[in-house]
């Protein structure tokens, strides 16, 4: 029988692509998402690429009458992947209780009333924000090295959450948990059926740069060009979302499943190459052949120098690995870009 699993945020970026996966790989989904910071479309797009509409609940997991409600509407659910939280590094310094509130409540809740319905493990989402800058000896930055003192609210929270889940299960809750610390997700499903969809103007690097190269912005700003990196910008690792939304099938099954003995895990999930923004905007023209204008501006405050991942634990332990090159992830972010211009939304 198909096991049931909750997205819980699954009409946003990362959730989407993870339904997608999910139910290629045979489960069913029920979403639940409150639609704050996405959009209902998505589960056409899901559903053109999947050939399956997922069950779909319009819910704030603040309310937990609610979510009591959308528990006993499917008493069957095996998992949960939590995505659903407030995501803006700089709105959280502005509006850190709503932040706060956002991200903690939801996951008390679900993790309150996951015994009462025999749900078996969630998934969490966590960041590499919980590293912050490591010191030079732990780059690549492997599961062990020392959590930094949060550099904001929204990477505070990411912090708390973990140490809930990790209480919760050294309590003896009767579930287990799987902590998936991303590094930063880019790019979008092949098909550029479903992609990232900001609102307003982008935070994040490939939503600006790959509007910039549409025309929609004059020009790019590169944030810094004075660090401790070869060519003074700033490094990441950049994952390709589809690649990051199947190692949530992965530590799905293996929760589910019985394939790990631990009741808590935790996972970098990079590709374990470091990228500087530079250096990014030119794998971006050599992709698509389309030239992006930028300039070099002052440093954005609370950016973190060089962060990339030690993906050794996850490559051995759960036998996944980054599939997709930097050269097909940046195209896959612009063939997105061009279906929301065809599409007249952006
Ligand atoms: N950058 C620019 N110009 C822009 C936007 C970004 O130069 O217009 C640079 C940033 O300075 C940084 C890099 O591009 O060096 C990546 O920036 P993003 O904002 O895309 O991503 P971050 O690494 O800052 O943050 C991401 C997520 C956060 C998460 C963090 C760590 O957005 O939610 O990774 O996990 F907390």
């Amino acid at each position: 029988m198909k096991q049931k699993i909750l997205v819980a945020g699954g009409t946003g970026y990362i959730g989407s692509h993870t339904t997608v996966e999910l139910q290629n790989a045979g489960y069913e989904v029920v979403i639940i998402d409150d639609l704050s910071n996405s959009n209902i479309e998505v589960l056409d797009g899901i559903e053109k690429i999947t050939g399956k509409r997922p069950a779909f609940i319009q819910l704030d997991l603040k309310d937990k009458a609610g979510t009591l409600k959308a528990l006993q509407a499917h008493p069957d659910i095996k998992g949960i992947i939590l995505f659903a939280a407030s995501k803006a590094v700089g709105e959280s310094v502005q509006k850190p209780l709503l932040y706060y509130r956002n991200n903690i409540e939801t996951l008390l809740n679900l993790l309150d009333l996951m015994p009462e319905f025999g749900v078996e493990g969630i998934v969490f989402s966590s960041s590499c924000t919980v590293y912050g800058q490591p010191d030079p000896e732990y780059l690549p930055v492997t599961e062990n090295a020392p959590i930094k003192p949060a550099m904001s609210p929204y990477g505070n929270t990411k912090q708390i959450n973990e140490e809930i889940i990790r209480d919760t299960i050294h309590a003896g809750a009767p579930f287990k948990s799987i902590i998936l610390r991303y590094f930063n997700p880019i790019g979008a499903h092949p098909s550029a059926e479903i992609g990232e969809l900001p609102l307003g103007v982008p935070q994040n690097l490939i939503p600006y740069l790959t509007q910039t190269a549409m025309g929609i912005r004059p020009e790019l700003s590169v944030f810094g060009d004075d660090y401790d990196t070869p060519d003074g910008s700033c490094i990441r690792d950049y994952i390709h979302v589809v690649d990051l939304a199947k190692a949530h099938v992965i530590a799905m099954d293996r929760m589910l499943n019985n394939k790990t003995e631990e009741n808590i895990e935790i996972f970098n999930l990079g590709t374990g190459t470091g990228v500087s923004v530079l250096e990014l905007i030119h794998a971006f023209e050599a992709a698509t052949g389309v030239e992006v204008p930028y300039k070099i501006v002052g440093r954005r405050e609370g950016d973190i120098e060089k962060v990339w991942a030690n993906p050794e634990h996850a490559n051995k332990v759960l036998g996944w690995k980054t599939e997709e090159s930097l050269t097909d992830t940046l195209a896959s972010a612009w063939k997105w870009q061009l279906k929301l211009r065809e599409r007249g939304i952006m």
